[in-house]
């Protein structure tokens, strides 16, 4: 497998164009299969989940079609329900296709999600949520079987306001006899993209961005084109990257107001933003310094996907600051590995203090899970030396052409292939 490999030290200065959001794409692509029409869906990037969600697509009976960032899918042929483990397993949020095959076939079978790199990600606030809307549940040998001749709405209270929960009722409500009204639910940019969508394809969805969305469920729902709001992990993440290398960053095709919890943090470290309508301007100070607490929440909190990338920049941070993670339980993964570069954190349980140094040096890492692997990058863009890093796989799960992208302005990074490695005897070992 290939590894990263980054020579740290050189200051980023440029342009940078922020791709699609991953975690608007793969549900609307879900959605499209709601419509047996066909649906233009732009600035999908090209990442390894937005493959697996094709693929899902494709095995379902879709036609699906790919030029530059968009993605034609044609649902009409669809007639498959079922998603096999090997597809499930690609993808733990392929579970969000359950609501939208059940709404359009009144059955669905899906391998159960499994165990996940971010500890254990139930999937129980969907399944109570598809009970209440009259879906009969039954589990063997590890296939999850929903049978729903009739869907009708619901009043669902989510006792946690989990994302993938609240856009898979959307998907099953739009198409559901009367009314389903959510409460607690989710409030992230990505479910009102997911609103955008499902509106214009003929669903009568309302409140998304709020904590109740109202669903007026339809008979039946058409095609539409749609374009997907810009990536604020992706974003996030490039601000980090600046911050490191003390370089000033131009980032483009974002949403400022997307990125309100991270830019409070970024000006908290001492960054100059400037910010206009779809566009930011980050100018690192000389040195980082800490932020005294990042408390990981729901939005319009300090998002989760964000906590690995800033935890990197901070290690360089003049002081000490503490991170707690509320959304999942092992999201601590990449501190062992930023720790080889002579980071000084410690973990107790969900928090971790993360004691600045002015200084960490290359390393070889090996990323554990997609947000701890761009963290890993950040990192080694500031060190001093060389890092390798493996299992470039995760990282690719959520950001299009890292390497490209960074090269662009002006860090020494690029990928090495295994036949490469081989020829330096540069392997990286990893668990
Ligand atoms: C989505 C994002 C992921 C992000 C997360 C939190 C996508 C594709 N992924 O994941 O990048 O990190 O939101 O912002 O959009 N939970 C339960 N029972 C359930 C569902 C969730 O206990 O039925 C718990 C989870 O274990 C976790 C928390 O709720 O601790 C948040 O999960 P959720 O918001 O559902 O995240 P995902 O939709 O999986």
């Amino acid at each position: 497998m290939s590894v990263i490999v980054v020579e740290g030290g050189h200051s980023l200065e440029g342009t940078i164009r922020v791709h699609g959001a991953k975690n608007a794409v793969l549900p609307i692509l879900a959605a499209t299969v709601l419509s047996g029409g066909k649906s233009d869906v732009e600035n999908c990037p090209a990442l390894r989940d937005v493959a697996a969600t094709v693929r899902i697509l494709e095995h379902l009976g879709c036609s699906v079609r790919r030029e530059g960032a968009t993605i034609s899918v044609d649902s009409s042929a669809m007639q498959r329900s079922d998603i096999p483990e090997c597809l499930m397993r690609e993808m733990r949020s392929s579970v969000i296709f359950l609501g939208a095959i059940l709404a359009r076939f009144g059955t669905a079978s899906v391998a159960m999600p499994g165990g996940c790199e971010l500890g254990p990600r139930p999937i129980d606030l969907h399944l109570s949520a598809f009970a209440q809307m009259g879906v009969n549940i039954r589990e063997a040998h590890g296939i999850i079987h929903c049978e729903c001749p009739k869907l009708h709405g619901a009043a669902i209270h989510l006792a946690f306001p989990s994302v993938g929960a609240t856009e898979n009722v959307m998907l099953a409500a739009s198409l559901a006899e009367g009314t389903t009204v959510i409460t607690n639910a989710a409030k992230e940019p990505e479910i009102e993209d997911l609103q955008i969508y499902l509106n214009r394809m003929g669903a009568r969805v309302q409140g998304a961005g709020s904590d109740t969305i109202r669903i007026d469920g339809v008979s039946r729902l058409y095609g539409a084109p749609h374009r997907v709001i810009p990536d604020r992990i992706v974003a996030a993440t490039y601000m980090a990257c600046s911050a490191v290398t003390g370089g000033t960053v131009e980032l483009t095709d974002v949403c400022p107001k997307h990125l309100e919890a991270i830019m409070a943090v970024a000006r908290e470290y001492g960054a100059e933003l400037i910010v206009e309508e779809n566009r930011i301007i980050h100018r690192a100070p000389q040195r980082l310094r800490a932020v005294k607490m990042i408390r990981t929440m729901p939005y319009p909190g300090f998002p989760t996907d964000a906590q690995a990338p800033m935890m990197a920049a901070l290690c360089y941070a003049d002081g000490t600051g503490i991170f707690t993670e509320t959304i999942f339980e092992n999201r601590f993964k990449h501190v062992t590995e930023l720790t080889r570069m002579g980071a000084d954190i410690t973990v107790e349980g969900r928090i971790a203090v993360v004691r600045g140094v002015p200084q960490l040096g290359g390393a070889n890492m090996c990323a554990m899970e997609l947000r701890g692997g761009a963290a890993l990058v950040v990192a080694a863009l500031g060190a001093q030396g060389v890092s390798r890093i493996g299992r470039v796989h995760f990282i690719e799960r959520g950001y299009e052409n890292l390497t490209e992208a960074l090269s662009g302005l002006g860090a020494k990074i690029r990928k090495e292939t295994e036949d490469e490695q081989r020829e330096k005897k540069t392997h990286i070992v990893c668990p």
